[in-house]
């Protein structure tokens, strides 16, 4: 069976609506202040309307889209990101986790569970469905954190379900959507996976294929070595990057082969140029 999946992260879906007063007398004060300072011109519609584009015209299987789909997850953005999730495809073509700025405050990653809806199957973590030999697994790495942080965790109880799960699913080719990246060189401290180690463990024992991750805003290919060979870890740039703080918006096309247990990659952006969306490197890699 052959499938092709998009993975796009981190869009920080812009404007949001000024939170109300009470909104800001928590973190969301550092969040907003940092939006209006940075990120406001960094990440833009434009760029995502171009990379959207360019995924419809490769007419992929399925959306995996890694977290990060608001700034400050204020109850204006949560719904407008279901909205933009509804334009996305219907649910059966998209999924969805969360990352650490859609669980920004106490309290607000269950507020954006339930407004994300359909698009995280079943409603919890982690999760598993079916895309014939594939299954796609997603796993929950957002808690609300002190300001200046932007660490996540899996936690002792997702952990068991996902070494479950993975079992469960093991005539499958196991794709893992994870907003975090399993590898402490890519993200560690206050911005890293504060247990790591276990989920690195988790994950190759289980024989997990291929793992999808954001978070990082920057493009990524690194490696979990497990019983039965090797699984690719591949980040993407954040969807709507103009590139001037980080690397240029750009998705990963994932085309799977689960007779062959090939991967064929290709990162499709914007160049340097700063206007076309084009394929921008392409690797192939054995699970
Ligand atoms: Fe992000
Ligand atoms: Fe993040």
């Amino acid at each position: 069976m052959r499938i092709r999946l998009a993975h796009l992260s981190d869009p920080h879906l812009s404007p949001f609506p000024k939170p109300s007063v009470g909104e800001l007398l928590s973190k969301r004060a550092f969040g907003y202040a940092n939006w209006v300072k940075n990120r406001k011109a960094a990440l833009g519609q434009d760029v995502l309307e171009r990379l959207l584009a360019d995924m419809r015209a490769q007419n992929p299987s399925h959306y995996c889209v890694t977290g990060d789909l608001v700034n400050v997850a204020t109850d204006a953005e949560v719904q407008a990101a279901r909205a933009w999730l509804d334009r996305l495809g219907p649910p059966q073509r998209v999924s969805v986790i969360l990352g650490n700025h859609d669980a920004y405050v106490p309290g607000a990653a269950g507020r954006a569970v339930q407004a994300y809806g359909p698009y995280i199957p079943g409603g919890q973590f982690p999760f598993a469905r079916r895309l014939g030999a594939v299954a796609l697994i997603g796993v929950s790495t957002a808690v609300a954190t002190p300001p200046l942080m932007a660490c996540g965790r899996v936690g002792e109880a997702q952990l068991g379900s996902l070494a479950a799960l993975l079992d469960r699913h093991d005539d499958a080719f196991k794709v893992v959507m994870i907003h975090h990246p399993p590898d402490s060189d890519l993200a560690s401290g206050r911005r890293g996976l504060t247990d790591v180690k276990a989920v690195r463990e988790v994950l190759a024992a289980g024989c997990a294929d291929l793992v999808l991750h954001g978070h990082t805003h920057k493009p990524s290919l690194t490696h979990i070595e497990t019983p039965r060979g090797r699984a690719a870890v591949v980040g993407v740039p954040s969807a709507s990057s103009d590139g001037s703080h980080h690397p240029p918006g750009a998705w990963a096309m994932i085309d799977i082969d689960t007779d062959q247990r090939s991967v064929h990659l290709t990162r499709r952006g914007i160049g340097r140029d700063g206007t076309t969306v084009r394929a921008l490197e392409t690797v192939e890699i054995s699970a």
